[in-house]
């Protein structure tokens, strides 16, 4: 979708394409980065840019893990935390560390288009389970995917594409159904929480933090979405201090750096991280919240039916016609750049993204309305 958008851009001119299919941060970094570069611009000795331990820098990772213990009440500590090039990085060591050619990992429909391919990027296979026809996971149907060959189940909320952020009850439900399914197997389901939408919420309170209802959990996020960080790759990941074969699974990510050629995450990039971990980040959520309400008016305005817009910045209505594909190329046929359903294993709906610049997305809702 983006190259075709690219090529009518330079067919019709820019002002006739309004591209609305990728989920790249259009909100500039904060001031704190900016200031945090300069002082690693202005540093000249102590070997600030040679190799270091692979899991990262310990001061890193214990800001990172006393940031995390207080906003979830879990005691992590630095050897809880491993420094990583973005979420996907993140993911990729998971899956490295966790698979064994045939070794199934969970995932929900519709969810992020790369699981199944870091999934088979390590011989492991995605077993595909359909949310709820409201997009929320469904409990049972994910604990009874679990067998003997499951390694971990994947999940993501605030979700791209839904826009939807799974409730407290819902995580409540699947911890328990998980450990029920672990004892039962006698080896742990692990939950990888993939979570780099987690400051990009519209809801009252911040989404729930499913590490609080299952010790099983690895979480997996980035500065990449909130702080607009995302060509800079720099995230981490964090296992929950009770989790299963702590020191296998610590020491197979940390060989999977190495054997991926990731080495560590970028060292320049961790300090900053440091500067970065608790800056508030309601100025981001105002930034996409205007946004996301302009999307929601026009959707409401042309009666198109669509999961309730709670985090994240993507819409996902229903498509006007059964057809998502054939929906998306007459969209684009007009200029308007959206994704189909069908990309994310659901068809029938389409993905709008509204992380673009105001003007832009006005375009593209107009090219909505007069299309439909
Ligand atoms: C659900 C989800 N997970 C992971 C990623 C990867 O993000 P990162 O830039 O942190 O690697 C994305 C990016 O679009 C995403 O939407």
């Amino acid at each position: 979708m983006f190259e075709a958008a690219n090529q009518l851009r330079a067919e019709r001119g820019p002002d006739a394409v309004a591209d609305l299919s990728l989920g790249n941060p259009c909100n500039e970094p904060p001031a704190e980065f900016f200031d945090a570069l300069a002082v690693e611009a202005r540093e000249r000795t102590g070997l600030r840019h040679a190799y270091m331990t692979n899991a990262g820098y310990l001061d890193v990772r214990e800001k990172v893990a006393g940031s995390l213990a207080e906003r979830t009440g879990i005691a992590y500590g630095a050897d809880d935390i491993i420094m990583t090039p973005g979420a996907a990085g993140a993911l990729n060591l998971m899956m490295r560390a966790l698979l064994d050619p045939g070794d199934e990992i969970v995932i929900n429909s519709p969810s992020f288009v790369e699981y199944p391919f870091y999934i088979e990027n390590f011989g492991g296979q995605a077993c595909v389970i359909p949310d709820k026809p409201d997009f929320i996971p469904d409990v049972d149907r994910i604990a009874d995917a679990c067998t003997a060959n499951t390694r971990a189940v994947i999940l993501n909320s605030p979700n791209n594409p839904t826009g939807r952020i799974y409730p407290e009850r819902f995580w409540m439900d699947l911890g328990r159904a998980l450990a029920a399914r672990s004892a039962a197997l006698s080896r742990p389901i692990y939950l990888i929480f993939d979570d780099p939408y987690r400051h990009v919420y519209y809801t009252d309170a911040p989404p729930p933090d499913p590490a609080r209802y299952y010790d099983q959990v690895v979480y997996v996020t980035s500065f990449s979405k909130d702080l607009g960080l995302a060509g800079d790759r720099i995230g981490y990941l964090a296992m929950h201090p009770g989790i299963a074969f702590r020191d296998e699974l610590k020491a197979g990510i940390i060989f999977s750096m190495r054997a991926l050629g990731q080495v560590s995450a970028n060292a320049t990039l961790q300090r900053c991280a440091a500067a970065l971990v608790d800056v508030p980040r309601d100025s981001v959520r105002e930034f996409y919240r205007k946004r996301r309400d302009r999307v929601a008016e026009v959707i409401a305005e042309l009666g198109l039916e669509a999961p309730p817009m709670e985090g994240a910045f993507y819409a996902f209505p229903k498509c006007p016609e059964p057809d998502d594909l054939a929906f998306c190329r007459r969209m684009l046929d007009q200029g308007l750049v959206v994704v189909p359903g069908t990309a994310f294993g659901v068809s029938g709906h389409f993905r709008m993204s509204y992380a673009v610049a105001e003007d832009v997305l006005e375009r593209g809702l107009d090219l909505l309305r007069q299309a439909l």
